[in-house]
């Protein structure tokens, strides 16, 4: 009877994991791949600086959404907020990702804010954040 309770709770704990947020896992899919917050392997720029240059030019929650579906639908580096990034990194290359997914990828990002800005304030304390 314990196991079976353990069970059970174990099994909604899961599914909470996959569905409290579908654009967390989403993100997880189509952007984490390059844009990996740990220090190892760099292909792009670190999410969390990224959502911090985005925010900076687009503070408003849908101004910010509008942006990120603008840029990963077409990116340009005539737009960019980071050249210096396209200088190291190449430009993101256009991906073809349904505008669904990236809302909602977007909303993720912003709404996230709080603890990737955390994360990035000790990423510029180590001095990596300086451009
Ligand atoms: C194949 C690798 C790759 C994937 C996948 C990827 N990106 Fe990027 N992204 C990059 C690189 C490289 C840069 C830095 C160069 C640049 O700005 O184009 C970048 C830059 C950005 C920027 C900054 C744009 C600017 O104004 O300079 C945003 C915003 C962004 N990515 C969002 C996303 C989101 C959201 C996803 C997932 C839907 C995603 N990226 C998936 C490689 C990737």
């Amino acid at each position: 009877m314990k196991l079976q309770i353990t069970g059970v709770i174990t099994t909604i704990f899961l599914m909470n994991n996959v569905f409290a947020s579908d654009g967390e896992a989403l993100y997880g899919q189509l952007c984490a791949s390059c844009h990996t917050s740990n220090a190892g392997v760099k292909i792009a720029p670190p999410i969390f600086a990224v959502v911090d240059h985005v925010r900076q030019a687009y503070p408003q929650r849908e101004d910010f959404i509008a942006q990120i579906i603008e840029w990963v639908d077409e990116p340009k580096a005539e737009v960019a907020l980071m050249p210096g990034a396209i200088r190291k990194f190449n430009l993101m290359p256009k991906l073809g990702y349904s505008q669904n997914d990236v809302e909602e990828i977007a909303e993720y990002l912003f709404d996230k804010d709080t603890v990737l800005s955390k994360e990035y304030k000790e990423h510029k304390k180590k001095g990596h954040g300086s451009h």
